[in-house]
């Protein structure tokens, strides 16, 4: 996903909108380029492939100026090069326009400017922009860049520049988040708090198709058809040292490690022992349409599906409703039939995958209830939603979800225990789940002590070319999650099934080369898991069990501690991320920036 910055006020622009640059470097890109109102008249930019460091080696001497924008790309349009950079520029060199999402009618917005003689410069849809704003002749900056975005058809989060107005810079939002930065004298632009929470906590989060123009001093809001907003500033949540890496290596290394605390978070304020329940004050529902759900459906991508898959075993095993999870990428486009006593949910760590928002605005368009399990607070999804369950985990800067997937599924196991309790979950039961979710901190930091033993095996299995992750029930999105990590972490190709469908097929790939990885949980399934073991040791293939003691068939067991057995997966998949984290140190992985990934996919 790109990432945008701007800034406007009395100190100098490029250091910080550089430093704000560095900020989204996690959310992965190929290239950067920023562009100032210089003292002398005029705009000035520059522009490379490569990483935020490159850029800031190639600014030119005199590089000054008090009001720029700049940008991080993550090639959709055109390869990650010099060219293709942004900002991107009008023939004229008098606007500049960064740009995060796609603009579906660029070919026919190229052809027409061509046609007009304009020389195209990139190969990027984003250019199309500058062009259409260089060319109006409106009065205002704001009306510009507004008749401009009448030609556009698809998805932005822009900041502009103009020369002749050199005072301000006009952001606009449809699909791509936008927030601007409330400062003393100053206003900053970005595409995530991350690039400007270090500068203040007062932000105003646009949303799709409103526009803001900034002076040093003051913004103002409207939509794109010209009528004022007046959106509440809130608080960022988050300080800024938050960012930091706090002493790790990588992100991925401190998000594992702050999970006992992140899941004290997602608890804290919202366990009722009186009641043997929890308050979830964001939910907007109250008991009466609670109990009038019927069924619950999940959605999210990736590691959300993922969490989600968790989510609809818990709210059946302990709500008694049934329920299941699917891939908003899917759903999104299978017309699905809506099911107005259904409760949907949706599921993002960021709030901005595009995949998941659209299934909420096709779901909100066909009248349903949607929640949302979400971890940035005043993100699209969360605002798009009826009401929902913020998971508190912090900003997680890896691009590799890890500390807010485990927050997830307990945030479901909140959901699922005040469903179950407006139902017919006995008191006794809920005391013992909220016994269980309250050890959990202690019990996460009690696997992450073992941290060595799991590099140990790391190094061990590194090698393979290839693992297999099996489990069954509550085994199973474990398994799957597990899998994920080891592929976009380590680029090891690693497959997830159900123990129970190895004989189906998958059994025929079981050798000595391939390892297995299986989730062996100490419930009812316990001796159904240990025969899967003995087909697999049967055929000569090395076995790393998961699970509550010891497997004499496996040739290693990393243990956890016991929890309630419908909260074991939260443990399970703890000392999995941390074997995913050693393997791509082991093979010298970019870990926080994998390779091809985003940390937030805005985009189709
Ligand atoms: C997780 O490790 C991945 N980075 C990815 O699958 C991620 O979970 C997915 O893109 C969904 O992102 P979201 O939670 O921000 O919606």
């Amino acid at each position: 996903m790109c990432g945008i910055v701007g800034y406007i006020g009395r100190r100098e622009a490029a250091p910080l909108l550089l430093e704000g640059l560095q900020r989204l470097e996690y959310r992965g890109y190929d290239s950067a380029g920023l562009a100032i109102h210089a003292r002398n008249p005029g705009l000035k930019s520059a522009k490379a492939a490569g990483r935020v460091r490159d850029l800031e080696s190639r600014l030119p001497k005199r590089f000054s100026g008090t009001t720029g924008i700049a940008h991080t790309r993550w090639a959709t349009h055109g390869a990650p090069d010099d060219a293709n950079a942004h900002p991107h520029l009008d023939a004229t060199g008098r606007v500049a326009v960064v740009h995060n999402g796609i603009i579906d009618n660029a070919s026919d917005l190229r052809a027409r400017l061509a046609a007009d003689g304009v020389t195209l410069a990139s190969d990027t849809d984003t250019e199309v922009l500058a062009h259409l704003i260089g060319r109006s002749t409106a009065e205002t900056l704001e009306a510009r860049v507004r008749e401009a975005l009448g030609h556009i058809e698809g998805t932005y989060g822009i900041a502009v520049l103009h020369a002749g107005f050199p005072d301000r810079i006009v952001a606009a939002r449809n699909g791509s988040p936008v927030v601007l930065g409330i400062g003393e004298h100053e206003m900053f632009v970005a595409s995530d708090v991350a690039a400007l929470v270090a500068h203040t906590r007062q932000v105003v989060t646009l949303d799709d198709g409103e526009m803001a123009t900034l002076t040093a001093d003051d913004y103002r809001t409207c939509t794109t058809e010209g009528s004022r907003t007046a959106p509440a500033p809130e608080t960022v949540e988050w300080a800024a040292e938050s960012y930091d890496l706090g002493g790790h290596d990588t992100y991925m290394h401190k998000e594992i490690s702050e999970q006992a605390d992140a899941v004290d978070r997602v608890l804290r304020g919202r366990i009722d022992d009186r009641f043997a329940t929890v308050h979830l004050g964001g939910l907007n529902m109250d008991a009466r349409e609670a109990r009038g759900v019927r069924r619950v459906k999940i959605l999210g991508c990736g590691s959300a599906y993922h969490a989600g898959l968790i989510g609809a075993q818990l709210v059946e095993e302990l709500a008694r409703i049934p329920a299941d999870a699917e891939p908003a990428s899917e759903f999104r486009y299978r017309n699905a039939v809506v099911d107005p006593d259904t409760l949907y949910v949706a599921v993002s760590q960021s709030g901005e995958t595009y995949d998941t928002l659209a299934a909420v605005q096709e779901l909100k368009r066909k009248g349903a209830r949607v929640l949302g399990v979400v971890n940035v607070v005043g993100s699209a999804i969360a605002r798009e939603t009826d009401g929902g369950v913020y998971v508190h985990a912090g900003p997680e800067v890896c691009v590799v979800s890890t500390k807010c997937f485990t927050n997830t599924a307990v945030a479901f196991a909140l959901l699922a225990l005040h469903l179950g309790r407006i139902r017919d979950l006995s008191v006794s039961d809920g005391r013992r789940i909220i016994a269980g979710l309250r050890r959990l901190p202690e019990q996460i930091a009690e696997i992450l002590r073992g941290e060595e033993e799991i590099r140990r095996l790391a190094a061990e299995y590194a090698e393979a070319r290839s693992m297999m992750f099996v489990g069954r029930v509550r085994g199973y999105p474990v398994a799957l999650e597990a899998s994920l990590k080891l592929k976009e972490v380590s680029y090891v190709h690693a497959e997830a099934y159900p123990a129970s469908e190895l004989k189906h097929g998958p059994l025929a790939l079981i050798e000595p080369a391939l390892p297995t990885v299986a989730v062996l949980p100490d419930d009812d399934l316990l001796e159904k898991n240990r025969a899967t073991l003995e087909e697999i040791k049967a055929r000569g293939g090395p076995i790393l069990a998961v699970g509550h003691e010891r497997q004499e068939k496996a040739d290693h067991t990393l243990v956890v501690p016991r929890n309630e057995p419908e909260l074991d997966p939260v443990l399970l998949g703890v000392p999995l991320q941390l074997l995913a984290y050693h393997t791509a140190l082991t093979l010298g992985r970019d870990i926080d920036k994998p390779r091809n990934l985003a940390k937030s996919v805005t985009v189709e």
